[in-house]
């Protein structure tokens, strides 16, 4: 199924209103692949017809549907592995010295995906900070996908997908299998829960966090998405939280409102004071 320039050029205009993701002409391709299923479940001979679906408006569902369907939802336990190196050894210890008052600790995995991030954080807290115990820790996953989100929420990983990163100590530790699926721990689900939630929009729910996980996501987005998002995150969180972004990624290009923690291989950030 292939469709005309102008019908690209809509697509991918769509795709940026729905959830500020730029998609290169170069990746038109993505469309037809990505698109075809839901096109034929619409009931469209071609993508061409479909397009003139999406054209004629009252598809708002459609819309949405076609930007969810071309996310790029790439991911797995304790990706990178630095990072969560450098959030054992240094930023959660310091954040448990902060909140040693209060007891309780947020933490929100911003463009989650299908939740590999959030279980790899409950996993390391359980494992390396027993005097959480008694704490209230909540991780929050967050993603524009609703598909990714249930995936989350359901805690159930393929063969493939636990043997991406997740160390076989752990894997027995934390997940139990269930015939071709290893079911995430109750102890560890019930640490984590999974929104809906467009990055590129007003985040009205959202408690603040200690510590904002924005990994992998911002390059999807134009410069002035990103200021927006920064200052969305700034909002979120707490004067002394952090937050961490993808090795590849940096705020300073785009924002003065995070300075450098640390930085070398992966970044940590700090909130500017802005009063
Ligand atoms: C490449 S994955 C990164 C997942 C995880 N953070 C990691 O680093 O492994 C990017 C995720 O961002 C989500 N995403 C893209 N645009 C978004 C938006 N506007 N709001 C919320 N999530 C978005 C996609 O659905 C996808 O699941």
């Amino acid at each position: 199924m292939t469709c005309s320039d102008s019908d690209y050029a809509y697509l991918r205009e769509l795709v940026l209103e729905q959830s500020a993701n730029q998609i290169d002409p170069s990746r038109n391709a993505l469309f037809d692949t990505r698109l075809t299923p839901i096109a034929r479940l619409s009931g469209a001979e071609n993508l061409g017809d479909f397009v003139s679906m999406l054209r004629s408006g009252q598809t708002a569902h459609l819309h949405r549907a076609v930007a969810e369907a071309m996310t790029i939802n790439e991911t797995s336990f304790f990706r990178d592995m630095r990072p969560f190196e450098m959030l054992r050894q240094v930023l959660i210890p310091k954040l448990v010295e902060r909140r040693a008052e209060e007891r309780h600790l947020r933490i929100w995995s911003a463009a989650s995906s299908t939740g590999q991030e959030a279980y790899s954080l409950a996993m390391m807290m359980v494992e390396h900070f027993p005097e959480l115990a008694g704490w209230d820790v909540k991780i929050v996953g967050t993603d524009i996908s609703r598909q990714v989100v249930d995936y989350a929420k359901r805690g159930r990983y393929r063969r493939l997908e636990v043997n991406r990163g997740l160390p076989a100590r752990m894997l027995l530790k934390y997940m139990t299998r269930d015939g071709e699926e290893w079911g995430v721990s109750p102890q560890i689900r019930s640490m984590c829960e999974f929104h809906y939630a467009n990055l590129c929009a007003p985040l009205p729910f959202l408690p603040t966090f200690d510590l904002v996980l924005l990994r992998n996501v911002l390059l999807y987005f134009s410069q002035q998405d990103r200021r927006t998002l920064f200052r969305e995150v700034h909002r979120k969180l707490s004067p002394n939280g952090y937050l961490v972004l993808g090795n590849a990624e940096q705020a300073e290009e785009s924002t003065n409102l995070f300075e450098v923690e640390f930085g070398a291989d992966c970044y940590f950030y700090s909130p500017v004071n802005v009063f």
